[in-house]
């Protein structure tokens, strides 16, 4: 008979994750340099409703109060990122000591309340500085990468245990240099790539690094993954799946844990492929003891000969097909589809074998507001948190060796590209005041935190 509740293995680690620019705030302060968010989300244009990062949820001065709701929900594990430009102004050179204290005050904040602190190093916010310099086209960058994480793991390796290099390196490399939605605001396939290279070499290079500093420490990285599949059995229609998980998956998962470029893909990008010297797939592919894995959708992919260039949204000549499929309230490219998260942790179980996996990002976005009583009503939320975390127990359950979830976000913030226009978090933010109001889905998730384990039927309720 199948069980009532769904109860997750010993140990399941639950939390909720954020990262710095979306949150801190506290822009110029205790001299922290420019980033290239600062810098594009002031561009004129760039962000939806013409905001940036300056307050966000102004987090740098809000902390132990999050921390105390945090606390309060029976949260004992909080993924966030450390803020590079904070700590080095110019990404290189001098050491801002007041930048590298507000993270020593922020981690023992977090212990002090039971809090396990996930960090990760990169979470998008390059210094300025560095991109004047080619940014991560120039392999400087990655040397400063590992200066950056020697200097972090330093202060706080004696008592963080858990480190991420890099938030998304698809991200970063596509969003921002080939479709220009994200800072930088390049629109170049080769820069795009020679840039997921300067990435992925910086996080080996960090690896030993982190290990050294932080004795016993988990070191892994992350990586957004979609479960593709070709819109119908037509060979060009699977190749085109084939082409999107290449460029999407299987070019971040293969050089990290197989220690070279996926070959159908560097043939497809032929002279865009970035320059490989002697040595650089070895440091990239240092073996590193988890792989986050953040998931949001999965994507039904057709060929599209149109879609072929070197610049512009697609250079895989592949297009999505949104098919009937469940709706997302305020994300349209974005199907509900959680058991694509169960068969992308069986996939790369099976065949990247990466020691073991947290889902390390999993949320949805709802246009949410406080009602007239005050509540925050997400029932949606809550069933989209309920459906991924049973994938995540199936997975579990079929042998695949996944220990943990944390939901995408603690609160709502500044969501890159969309600005505030989206709202994540399991706590309402006001902007205006800074007020935090727990939402329904909040109060669920603290039941199932707590009790690690919640009811199979809130899984089986559909939107
Ligand atoms: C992920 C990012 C995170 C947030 C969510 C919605 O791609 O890592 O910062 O923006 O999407």
């Amino acid at each position: 008979m199948e069980q009532a509740r769904l109860v997750f293995p010993e140990g399941f680690v639950w939390g909720t994750a954020t990262s710095a620019y979306q949150i801190e705030g506290a822009k110029d302060e205790d001299g922290k340099g420019e980033s290239i968010w600062d810098r594009f989300a002031a561009t004129p244009g760039k962000i939806a409703d013409g905001m940036n990062g300056a307050v966000a949820c102004d987090h740098y001065h809000l902390f132990e109060s999050d921390f105390d709701l945090m606390k309060s929900l029976g949260l004992r594990a909080y993924r966030f990122s450390i803020s590079w430009p904070r700590i080095l102004p110019q990404g290189t050179g001098t050491v801002n000591a007041k930048g590298l204290a507000f993270y020593d005050r922020l981690v023992d904040a977090m212990l002090k309340r039971g809090i396990r602190p996930f960090v990760t190093l990169f979470h998008w916010d390059l210094p300025q500085a560095l991109q004047d310099k080619g940014g991560w086209t120039n392999h400087a960058a990655a040397e400063a990468f590992a200066r950056y994480t020697e200097i972090v793991t330093k202060k706080l390796g004696d008592r963080v245990k858990d480190w991420m290099t890099h938030n998304e390196p698809w991200v970063v490399a596509f969003v921002g240099h080939l479709f220009g939605d994200h800072a930088p605001g390049l629109k170049d396939l080769k820069t795009s790539l020679a840039t997921a290279h300067g990435i992925l070499l910086s996080h080996g290079m960090a690896v030993p690094v982190i290990r050294a500093n932080a004795p016993g420490a988990s070191v892994g990285i992350v990586h957004n993954l979609e479960w593709i599949e070709p819109a119908s059995a037509r060979e060009e229609d699977v190749a085109a799946a084939m082409r999107h998980d290449g460029m999407f998956n299987r070019w971040f998962l293969d050089p990290v844990f197989r220690g070279r470029y996926p070959g159908d893909m560097t043939a497809w990008f032929g002279a865009d492929a970035p320059q490989v010297r002697s040595g650089e797939m070895e440091i990239i592919s240092t073996p590193v003891d988890f792989l986050g894995v953040n998931y949001y959708t999965r994507r039904i992919m057709a060929h599209d000969p149109a879609g072929r260039g070197t610049t512009g949204r697609s250079v895989i000549a592949a297009r999505q097909v949104r098919w009937p499929f469940t709706p997302r309230a305020d994300f349209e490219e974005w199907e509900v589809a959680p058991e694509g998260l169960y068969r992308i942790i069986m996939r790369v179980a099976r065949e990247y074998r990466p020691g073991f996996m947290y889902v390390t990002e999993s949320g949805t976005s709802l246009p949410d507001a406080p009602g007239p009583d005050g509540a925050v009503r997400d029932p949606a939320r809550q069933r989209y948190v309920a459906r991924h975390a049973a994938a995540v127990h199936q997975a579990a359950a079929d042998g695949a060796d996944v220990r943990g979830y944390f939901l995408w976000s603690f609160m709502d913030n500044f969501e890159w590209g969309f600005g505030y226009t989206k709202r994540f978090g399991i706590n309402h933010v006001d902007y205006g005041t800074q007020k935090r109001t727990l939402k329904d889905s909040g109060r669920w998730y603290s039941h199932v935190v707590r009790e690690n384990s919640f009811p199979r039927a809130d899984a089986e309720s559909r939107d």
